[in-house]
């Protein structure tokens, strides 16, 4: 790519992620044709990239050699390779075995292996000679996620006339739970590589700043660290959002309605249904709500035919043990009270273990009549937001965890502790029993929000943020 006469002059404007936001689909004569993949963070940076001839840099998502670099939706994008072996280290292992777990509150135990943190090195220094190529003279490079926070550092050394932007999607954790890994100082300065670093909640970034004192003894003030060379860097939070637009579009098409129509029927036309849509993660708290809906059924306070549940849990790093063990534990629980709740063409809970269009997302919104989305750590959540945007026509309740970063936006939410069995119960009875009248009241004080909220907002005060720091 660097060879390239046409891109010689580089973009002025890079975006640095695990994954390319393409997905590869095959023609029905063998060919390959790259999709652009639906998800709010490439809408929000289409208008950016448009604007400077953007670049994006990531993994196609198969292991082997990478494709050439190719233009797409008016991005040119840059895939890095990963061996078979460096997927299993740097991806599976120390991405999603060490930090992810570390980073949520240790609900699972993390792993920390030597060998995973060299391939964790390794990865990293690939993606920041990328960025390293395709930048423009005083570039501007958004590095993005746990995957790559060693990319900052390693491209400031690379290339110092870059301005350089951090954004962690997921939380970031306190002190004591930060300490424990072995590598905490290299991640730190990897992160101070940056000359704006983001987080979702402020809370994430007090404590990243309380670790810059603590571990590396560096002086801050308000959001501001003051590296020894000189440097300046900010710490803030940025809550992401979705395209809010888009996807009310989806939800209010008639053949949305009419899908939602179907699904209800399809079930056996329960009063109410309650609503889960999640990756297959064990962040997300799917067993613990499956087992507080099974209870309610159990003891009497619900019938089927009152409230059934679909739960969707879309299939996630499935060569992780701890997500192979989660998988078996929900489909342990569902099968348990389908068995003794069920009735033949109205089942107590559908769960469906696969991806879906957006088209039949936003159905399965449309039909919801509550939300559950309980997660016992999560940076930000946009189911949540998904299902605000798609009840336009404000009904629909939404059970919202405190532990997901969405909570400090919607306080109107039945907000929950999800770790609590009784607490989760209650709060499903309270939203299927809420008034019409209240519901609305709640829910257009949330989609106020929202609207005035969404993730271009977010993308440009990040962008502008960078763009007005001190830096040096
Ligand atoms: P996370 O980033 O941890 O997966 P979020 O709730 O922030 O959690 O984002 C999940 C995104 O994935 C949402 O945009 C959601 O619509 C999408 N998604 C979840 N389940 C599915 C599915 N089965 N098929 C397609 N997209 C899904
Ligand atoms: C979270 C992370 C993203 C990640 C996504 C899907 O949203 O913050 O960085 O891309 O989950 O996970 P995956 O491992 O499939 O990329």
């Amino acid at each position: 790519a660097s060879f390239d006469p046409a891109r010689r002059a580089g973009s002025s404007f890079v975006v640095v992620a695990n994954r390319l936001p393409v997905d590869r689909v095959e023609n029905p004569d063998g060919s390959i044709r790259w999709r652009r993949s639906p998800g709010g963070l490439v809408t929000a940076l289409e208008p950016v990239m448009r604007a400077n001839k953007g670049a994006w840099i990531g993994w196609a998502g198969a292991p082997g050699t990478a494709p050439e670099p190719f233009d797409e939706a008016g991005m040119h994008l840059v895939s890095v390779p990963l061996s078979a072996e460096e997927v299993e280290d740097y991806y599976e292992g120390f991405s999603n075995a060490t930090l992810w777990p570390l980073y949520h509150d240790v609900i699972a135990p993390p792993v920390y292996r030597r060998d995973w943190w060299d391939a964790y090195v390794r990865v990293n220094h690939r993606f920041a000679d990328a960025a390293a190529r395709v930048a423009a003279r005083g570039a501007v490079v958004w590095v993005h996620d746990y995957q790559l926070q060693l990319v900052p550092e390693m491209l400031r050394a690379l290339r110092p006339d870059l301005r350089i932007g951090f954004f962690l999607h997921i939380p970031f954790p306190p002190v004591e739970l930060f300490a424990r890994l072995p590598w905490r100082q290299q991640v730190l300065r990897g992160l101070l590589g940056a000359d704006l670093v983001g987080f979702q909640r402020p809370g994430a970034a007090s404590n990243f700043l309380r670790l810059t004192r603590r571990l590396l003894g560096y002086q801050t003030q308000r959001d501001q660290i003051f590296l020894p060379d000189g440097r300046v860097v900010r710490a803030r939070s940025f809550p992401i959002s979705i395209d809010v637009g888009e996807l009310e579009e989806i939800a209010r098409r008639p053949e949305t309605e009419r899908r939602a129509w179907e699904i209800r029927e399809e079930i056996g036309a329960p009063s109410k249904i309650l609503l889960g849509i999640d990756r297959l993660d064990y962040t997300k708290g799917i067993a613990e709500r499956i087992h507080a809906f099974a209870e309610l059924l159990n003891e009497g306070l619900l019938t089927p035919d009152e409230a059934t549940f679909i739960q969707v849990a879309t299939p996630s790093r499935e060569r992780v043990e701890q997500y192979q063990l989660l998988r078996d534990e929900v489909e342990l629980a569902v099968g348990r009270v389908n068995g003794t709740h069920g009735r033949i063409g109205r089942p107590a809970v559908t769960y469906l273990h696969h991806s879906h269009e957006r088209t039949e997302l936003a159905a399965l919104y449309r039909a919801a009549d509550v939300m559950v989305v309980t997660p016992l750590r999560d940076g930000m959540n946009l189911v949540a937001k998904e299902y605000i945007a798609c009840r336009y026509d404000h009904t629909g309740v939404l059970i919202l965890s405190e532990f997901a970063g969405a909570a400090d936006e919607f306080r109107q939410a039945l907000l929950v502790n999800p770790y609590d069995v009784d607490g989760l119960k209650q709060t499903m009875l309270q939203a299927l029993r809420m008034e019409p009248r209240e519901a609305t009241r709640k829910m257009r004080a949330m989609r106020r929000h929202l609207v005035e909220h969404d993730v271009d907002r977010w993308a440009s005060s990040f962008l502008t943020a960078l763009s007005g720091e001190p830096g040096r």
